[in-house]
């Protein structure tokens, strides 16, 4: 999708379909008012008889407008205009583009962020236009026959008010692009099935998106050299599967070698059965988005490699299934981390942060200022903040607060949960170091506290995806989350 920037006025703007606020309160505003004076008043007069509204989520598509350079107008409901910040934004186009991929058009222009907002400057009001508008034309249909039920819509243009604002228009658009890039991969690799999207098959992804920048470079350990490394937790989730186990290193040199890179481990379990620990039935189909950190840690790595920020990023992605079998892990076997230390297995459903135990010893390497590990770590962090957040557990104020500030800017917010000692005090074990899982209450915090273990002082933030990387219900599918929240960060930096 194109997404030129306009600054002429609507009224002589041409276009298939301009795209107009409707705000709260008498009368037409801004660029609707425009359009509305050049057309004979008609669009006040649909505002009039209740046709449009003002109410968030209205959208009404008025297909010939008599004497507007604009072929059509969809009027859509925009609520009080001292509310609208890029959420309203982001769900305005959002509905906008959800009419217009019903229809013939090919082309539009939105002039919902034309006026300047308070709480929303040029750049963000056009990068959350583009990302929510590639969000709305995203599906997911690489595995069905037929016809596919491809958009017609090619270009958005986006219309602002002020020439001045050009400029950071256009780098909204080229930042907005790269994040939806990214974001798109992020929930490809998500919606595709276990059998398909396999340790092997992330290796390979993350070698053509390496392939298409001079300086990113991809190496993958297979199951010889994960051995060589000792990382006995990693080997001790993959070794009940047949399918063969990826340790993939992708490294982004955007800054000489002595800055010290910001290391992203991702979670990278293809499928999650429980293992022997097996988990029941329902809903099991969905444990194929248990990659998700993985999938949300590359397609950072390709939205970084298109924006080419000064910074050093490393990916780290251990990558298996969690498969029942007569090799499988039992519950009670104890093996040993790269790190040196033991673990009592009691749970071999409590896999993922014994993978990431291995990549987090790993990260150790390459020296880095931060690290940051993406996983969907824990049905309790769903428990605790639904689907709406991110969980985000560190003990370091500068990047929390970095992280959290992120999130917000991306509409990709996380929320801060507790991450302290305390909280692993229950991974005591009789016969090992400590074990793999704690008490009943409190499992996102004693997850993370499990994770913490196997980081130094490095300061570090650990992200629960469980509940924000796939939706269950709807429009079932991956989200692509946290790509935004995570470029937005390293694009911060
Ligand atoms: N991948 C799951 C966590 C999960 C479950 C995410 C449901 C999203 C939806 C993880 O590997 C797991 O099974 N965690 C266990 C840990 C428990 C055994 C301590 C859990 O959350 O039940
Ligand atoms: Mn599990
Ligand atoms: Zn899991």
């Amino acid at each position: 999708m194109e997404f030129p920037v306009k600054t002429g006025a609507p009224a002589s703007q041409r276009t298939a379909c301009a795209i107009l606020p409707v705000f709260e309160g008498r009368g037409l505003k801004g660029p609707t008012k425009e359009v509305d004076l050049s057309c004979g008043g008609l669009l006040g007069q649909l505002v009039k008889s209740g046709d449009a509204s003002a109410k968030p989520g209205s959208v009404l598509l008025v297909p010939q407008l008599q004497g507007s350079a604009a072929d059509r107008a969809l009027l859509v409901g925009c609520g009080k205009q001292a509310d609208f910040d890029a959420k309203r934004v982001r769900q305005a186009l959002i509905t906008a583009v959800g009419k217009l991929k019903s229809t013939g058009v090919k082309e539009a222009t939105s002039y919902l962020t034309y006026t300047r907002h308070r709480s929303l400057d040029a750049y963000y009001a056009t990068r959350v236009s583009v990302d929510a508008a590639r969000s709305a034309v995203y599906s997911f249909d690489e595995l069905k026959s037929g016809r596919k039920s491809r958009t017609r819509l090619s270009k958005l243009a986006i219309a602002i008010g002020n020439r001045s604002d050009l400029r950071e228009s256009r780098r909204g658009v080229s930042d907005g692009r790269a994040i939806a890039n990214g974001t798109d991969i992020a929930r490809d690799l998500g919606n595709r099935p276990a059998n398909v999207c396999t340790p092997s098959h992330l290796a390979r992804e993350a070698r053509s998106l390496a392939k298409r920048c001079d300086n990113m470079e991809v190496t993958v350990l297979g199951p010889s050299e994960i051995k060589r490394y000792k990382m006995g937790a990693f080997l001790s989730v993959t070794q009940g599967a047949d399918e063969p186990p990826r340790f993939i290193v992708v490294r982004y040199r955007g800054a000489p070698a002595s800055h010290a890179p910001v290391v992203l481990c991702g979670k990278g379990i293809t499928f999650d059965t429980g293992g022997i620990s097996l988990k029941p039935a329902p809903k099991l189909d969905e444990m194929k988005f248990d990659m998700c950190g993985a999938a949300g840690v590359l397609g950072t790595m390709a939205a970084i490699g298109e924006l080419q920020p000064e910074i050093n990023v490393v990916a780290l992605i251990p990558a298996c299934e969690n498969m029942p079998s007569g090799s499988a892990t039992r519950p009670g076997d104890i093996v040993r981390s790269m790190s040196g230390q033991t673990i009592e297995i009691l749970n071999t459903d409590a896999e993922g942060r014994l993978i990431l135990a291995d990549a987090l010893t790993y990260a150790k390497r390459f020296k880095p200022k931060y690290i940051l590990d993406v996983a969907t770590l824990t049905g309790a962090c769903v428990v605790a903040v639904g689907h709406l957040y991110t969980g985000l557990f560190s003990r370091d104020e500068k990047l929390t607060a970095a992280l959290l500030g992120a999130g917000e800017r991306s509409l990709d917010a996380a929320w801060r949960l507790p991450a302290d000692d305390e909280y692993g005090l229950s991974l005591k074990s009789n016969f090992a170091d400590f074990a793999n899982i704690g008490g009943r209450e409190a499992g996102a915090s004693i997850a993370a506290q499990f994770l913490s273990r196997f980081v130094d002082d490095t300061p570090w933030a650990h992200l629960d995806i469980a509940g924000s990387a796939w939706v269950s219900t709807g429009e079932k599918g991956a989200t692509g989350r946290p790509v935004p929240l995570l470029t937005d960060f390293l694009l911060n930096l």
